[in-house]
């Protein structure tokens, strides 16, 4: 890169590279197609906003390589809680825009954390009678889970710090940024 983008200069050091990302969804999407090659009626697709954007977006077009039809759906969740911690009380800010009755689901999460988000989603997809429900998720801390939750494609454990870029924020901003770092201490005491 001949000249550094603005966010450079707030990273201090990169934990998960753009390449590695690029190269870590194209195994995911080989494994999601080789295990769903019978589906007759294609995947759903489901994301949490925001988070999940950009790894959706990835990871579908990679799918669409390998894999059957897959369709999109988002959801908008917020969970009551403070600062970078979540409870586990979620809220539909944006619910399914159709029925998933009989469908076969992959959620597609940017990252597991205390798995209280996905743990609560999981029971919401079976309730409104999904056929499987499975999960792709980029990221997992596995240091930090309060819940046991079923993911059966993970991309990268990475430790139980804060860490932001390819969709995860602090306070809104980094979601762009194409690789996974860890922010320099003085980024946390000008906000
Ligand atoms: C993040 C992430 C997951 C959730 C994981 O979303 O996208 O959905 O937290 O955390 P958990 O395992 O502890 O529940 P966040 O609530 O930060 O919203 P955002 O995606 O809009 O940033």
């Amino acid at each position: 890169m001949a000249q550094g983008s603005w966010y450079d200069a707030d990273i201090d050091h990169v934990i998960i590279s753009e390449e590695q990302i690029r190269e870590k969804i194209a195994e995911l999407a080989k494994q999601v197609a080789a295990d769903h090659a019978s589906v007759d009626d294609g995947l759903l697709l489901v994301g949490v906003l925001k988070g999940a954007v950009m790894f959706m977006a990835d990871f579908a077009r990679a799918l669409g390589r390998y894999g059957p039809p897959i369709e999109i759906e988002f959801m908008a969740l917020s969970s009551y809680g403070q600062g970078t911690t979540s409870s586990g009380v979620v809220r539909i800010r944006k619910d399914l825009d159709r029925d998933i009755a009989g469908r076969h689901i992959v959620v597609v999460e940017d990252i597991v954390d205390s798995g209280l988000t996905l743990n609560w989603l999981l029971r919401y997809l079976e309730s409104r009678e999904a056929a499987s429900v499975e999960v792709v998720a980029l990221f997992r801390k596995p240091d930090a889970i309060k819940v046991p939750v079923p993911v059966k494609y993970v991309g990268f454990d990475i430790p139980s710090e804060f860490v932001v870029g390819y969709g995860l924020d602090f306070g809104e901003r980094y979601r762009e940024v194409p690789y996974v770092g860890v922010l320099k201490p003085e980024v946390y005491a000008r906000s």
